[in-house]
């Protein structure tokens, strides 16, 4: 049976000195210890693409790169400055005011969403260190909300359950960027267990484990179109579904079976027939990993990319050509990873080939389209936290 875990994110009390701050550069210099670190990884989803939004089945797991945010002080405003990208506008600890621009827009979500939960309006300055590429189907931007709002919540002393978390997550993705997304990534973001996938329902929330098992490698391979879900036909294929969906009488996608398709429209059914298959493959995939079923966990990656590319047409052939190229060097399987139109696919292999696979993809790759195919070993790891 699926559970909730009910773990909460502690907070403690961080002292507040008498002035209220600490000087910034006296923290930075190693003269005074950060108040605390935040740890939020990036994710991949094994198996159970665009079901998340209508209440569907996913199977993502937690990976080794993430955002580290690291506090140094209490304030006024809240000051955030990334390593790779420079200085971002403050904001208010509300997420109020005007406005921000650039990336520090979702650290102002962030605040604004946990501020209507009832967190308290400490500001604090913080250093933003990402490990996780952007726009490679990673969720760089569920680790950098997630990283934001754990600091933001154990600064203040304030709890939040992991999930609460989540969503407070996910609302200011649409709060920040106007994507709709669903709750994959940020549940991943915070549910994640090492040498473990989460099947969850994106409906009820119920989760539980899935060991990865130790002789299957999940080899991510970047096409290098870089995916933006802000100008992708994301928010185009939710609308769609939502539309099919009502056809079909529901909300929720696990509640629809392939015979109610007969007689929508032929969009409609294409775009339901993928959620309605992929959640079934889900739990598929499941069991196969569960009885360490390598080649069947493969084919369902395989079933699972080919619905993708034509009945939900979420695919680019840069992806399509990967998928071909991994399984031809060995591969069990592979499909797209996380929304598409660009980014990375992900494939199952054997871990004893992993790197003689990752190197002859990338060369037939180089070969067929001129671009690089980076490629990285993704392993499932622990889910966000904070040390103090
Ligand atoms: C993106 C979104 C997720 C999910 C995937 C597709 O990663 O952020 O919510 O919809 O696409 O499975």
């Amino acid at each position: 049976m699926l559970y909730l875990d009910r773990r909460a994110y502690t907070s403690g009390g961080i002292p507040r000195s008498a002035g209220g701050t600490r000087p910034a550069a006296a923290v930075a210099s190693g003269l005074v210890a950060p108040l605390l670190t935040a740890w939020a990884p990036g994710r991949v989803n094994l198996i159970g693409e665009h079901t998340d939004y209508s209440g569907g089945l996913v199977l993502p797991a937690a990976i080794q790169l993430g955002v580290t945010v690291t506090v140094d002080a209490l304030s006024d405003a809240v000051a955030l400055t990334s390593t790779k990208l420079g200085p971002g506008e403050p904001f208010a600890p509300d997420g109020g005011g005007a406005p921000v621009g650039g990336w520090a827009r979702y650290g102002q979500a962030v605040a604004a969403e946990l501020a209507g939960l009832g967190r308290p309006p400490l500001g604090l300055t913080a250093r933003i260190d990402s490990t996780v590429p952007a726009g490679a189907g990673l969720s760089s931007s569920a680790a950098l909300e997630v990283g934001i709002a754990l600091a933001l919540c154990a600064a203040a002393a304030f709890e939040l359950e992991p999930l609460q978390l989540a969503l407070a997550c996910q609302r200011a993705e649409l709060r920040a960027v106007g994507v709709p997304c669903g709750i994959l990534d940020q549940a991943a973001c915070v549910l994640g267990r090492p040498d473990t996938a989460i099947l969850l329902d994106c409906a009820t929330l119920e989760h539980r484990q899935v060991p990865v098992p130790g002789e299957a490698a999940l080899l991510v391979i970047d096409s290098g179109v870089e995916r933006s879900l802000e100008s992708s036909g994301y928010a185009q294929r939710r609308q769609e579904l939502e539309h099919a969906l009502r056809l079909a009488g529901t909300t929720r996608s696990t509640e629809v079976s392939l015979p109610q398709l007969e007689g929508l429209d032929p969009l409609s059914a294409r775009r339901l027939r993928h959620v309605v298959s992929e959640n079934r493959r889900v739990l598929d995939f499941a069991a196969a990993f569960e009885e360490r079923d390598l080649a069947e966990a493969g084919r369902l990656l395989l079933a699972s990319h080919t619905s993708l590319r034509d009945d939900y047409e979420v695919s680019i052939p840069e992806l399509d050509l990967l998928v071909e190229l991994a399984c031809a060097a060995g591969a069990h399987g592979a499909q797209l990873l996380g929304g598409g139109f660009g980014g990375s696919v992900l494939a199952l292999v054997d871990t004893a080939r992993a790197d003689e696979i990752a190197s002859g993809v990338a060369s037939r790759y180089r070969e067929r389209s001129g671009r690089d195919g980076r490629s990285l070993t993704a392993h499932a790891s622990a889910g966000a936290s904070v040390q103090r």
